[in-house]
């Protein structure tokens, strides 16, 4: 966490143009929805599919994935506690940004522990926040294996594997549960397109 001291002679600087301006540009409101669950529990997969349906229908959307950040932003962080935390608070803020500008905004990070996503929740304001639970026991997620990182972790060439050797705090008020060891893709992501169209 950034050290208080340090923002003490920054002064915020509105702008003239709102959250709301924006999104009455766009016809669609801002939100982030906030993919969890284990690795290999299906999130990329779903936001991947979600994220093409909202473009198709002519809504602007745009998907921060976990891979993917780590190459870039978060290249120089590890998998402790310290940097996990630190790799959610600024994706948390990346995607307040995104939704600030408009976006429906996708995230998909394992994202195991409750009080960092509640920390995203809290900055994006919780009318803006959508919580997914991508839901699958261990077992499914490790017969599935996409990436064969589960294989990796029995054999101990991972350490802090989350599920394996590293606690995953599901969640207990996710505003949407996916049952992905039970349900096919293709109902996954029918159940968020109808729960946004709901909204
Ligand atoms: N209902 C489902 N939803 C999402 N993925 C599923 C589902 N059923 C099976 N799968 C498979 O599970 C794997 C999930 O991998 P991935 O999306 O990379 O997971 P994560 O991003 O959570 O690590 C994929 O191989 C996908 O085809
Ligand atoms: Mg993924």
């Amino acid at each position: 966490m950034a050290d208080k001291k340090a923002s003490e002679n920054i002064v915020w600087h509105s702008g003239q143009v709102t959250y709301e301006d924006r999104c009455a540009l766009l016809n669609q409101k801002g939100v982030v929805l906030w993919f969890t669950g284990l690795s290999g529990s299906g999130k990329s997969t779903i936001a991947v599919e979600v994220e093409q349906r909202l473009i198709t229908s002519g809504k602007l959307a745009y998907r921060l994935d976990g891979d993917n950040v780590r190459h870039g932003l978060n290249a120089d962080l590890g998998f402790s506690t310290a940097d996990r935390d630190e790799n959610i608070r600024r994706i948390a803020e990346i995607a307040v940004l995104f939704k600030d500008a408009g976006l429906i905004t996708l995230v998909s990070f394992i994202s195991p522990f409750r009080k960092m996503r509640q920390f995203a929740r809290e900055r994006a304001g919780s009318a803006h926040f959508i919580e997914i639970y991508v839901k699958a026991d261990v077992e499914t997620c490790a017969s599935r294996d996409p990436k064969g990182l589960y294989k990796k972790a029995q054999n101990g060439e991972i350490s802090d594997f989350t599920g394996v050797s590293s606690p995953y705090e599901a969640p207990e008020q996710a505003e949407i549960v996916l049952d992905t060891a039970r349900f096919s893709v293709e109902v996954c992501v029918e159940q968020v397109i109808e729960y946004l169209n709901n909204r």
